[in-house]
């Protein structure tokens, strides 16, 4: 690995460690009650996670899970009976989550890991699940290899990455691109700069089927998310009046009519 390799990797794990994902906005403590809470925040805010995750037909199969951050999705899949693992490049969330299935007296097998080297031998397992992942990391492609590596022949991975062309995508874009002056930055730039950790990308279709091109079947859709809907506080990075304006005059009915693939999310399910 080259060094700005790994000072990229570092900036993107000192991000995480600071305050994982939902953390300010959703986790309002550490014991049961702030666990439950933020839960059904997660779930009222992105109802289309449980669909696609499938928690509930994990009883028995090994199930890896890249990047857990708070753990709400792994305590799903322990309170279904899967045969857990779980990584995260940060300490933070491995200790969330691992604080989180102790208060509900669920087991799991946690460890902070890099999904870019995965400590797992070839072909072990029958679901690799990852919310949110896989572009924060610099290497994308060597993270989906190494999915593809882990997975069992048959074996299912359910990744959500993010969607490049997004009613998010342009709302960045406007406030750091058109507003600041310098329409000529591309959109690339802008995810990378200013949406979460530094170095985060998002994909067309077209590219993440690219991506994935090493696995037998591949679906991909794309889905509008509470962030391209301003109906949510829009994550540890973003506030200020011209948010709490454009949440006010923001056409969602227009935008869930005419743009409904406009989305942040891009939910891929891919077969080995
Ligand atoms: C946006 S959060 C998503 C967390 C969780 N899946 C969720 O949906 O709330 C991104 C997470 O990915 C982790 N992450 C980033 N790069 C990683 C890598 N190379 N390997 C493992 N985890 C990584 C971060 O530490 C962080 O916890």
């Amino acid at each position: 690995m080259t060094d700005q390799h790994d000072a990229e990797k570092q900036q993107v794990h000192d991000f995480w460690n600071r305050a994982s994902c939902g953390e300010d906005l959703y986790l309002a403590g550490s014991d049961r009650t702030a666990f439950v809470a933020q839960a059904e925040a997660r779930y009222r805010l992105e109802p289309y996670i449980r669909e696609f995750a499938q928690f509930d037909t994990a009883k028995g199969l090994r199930v890896l899970e890249i990047g857990v951050g708070l753990g709400a999705d792994h305590q799903q899949f322990a309170e279904a009976g899967a045969e857990l693992y779980g990584i995260d490049l940060t300490e933070r969330a491995v200790a969330h989550t691992r604080s989180r299935l102790t208060l509900f007296g669920l087991s799991s097998n946690l460890s902070t890991g890099d999904a870019e080297h995965l400590d797992f031998t070839d072909n072990s397992f029958d679901r690799v699940y990852s919310w949110g992942v896989l572009h924060h990391s610099p290497d994308t492609p060597k993270a989906i290899a190494e999915v593809h590596r882990v997975l069992k022949l048959g074996g299912c991975a359910r990744i959500m990455i993010y969607h490049k062309w997004s009613m998010v995508g342009l709302m960045l874009w406007l406030r750091y691109a058109l507003l600041a002056g310098r329409p000529w930055l591309s959109l690339s730039s802008i995810y990378a700069a200013h949406l979460e950790s530094p170095g985060t990308k998002a994909y067309s279709v077209a590219e993440a089927r690219t991506l994935f091109t090493t696995f037998s079947e591949v679906r991909i859709k794309t889905v509008l998310t509470h962030g391209d809907l301003l109906e949510s506080g829009a994550g540890q990075r973003h506030s200020g009046l011209a948010l709490s304006l454009a949440r006010r005059i923001w056409p969602r009915r227009l935008i869930r009519w005419l743009f409904p693939n406009a989305g942040l999310f891009m939910l891929i399910e891919a077969r080995k």
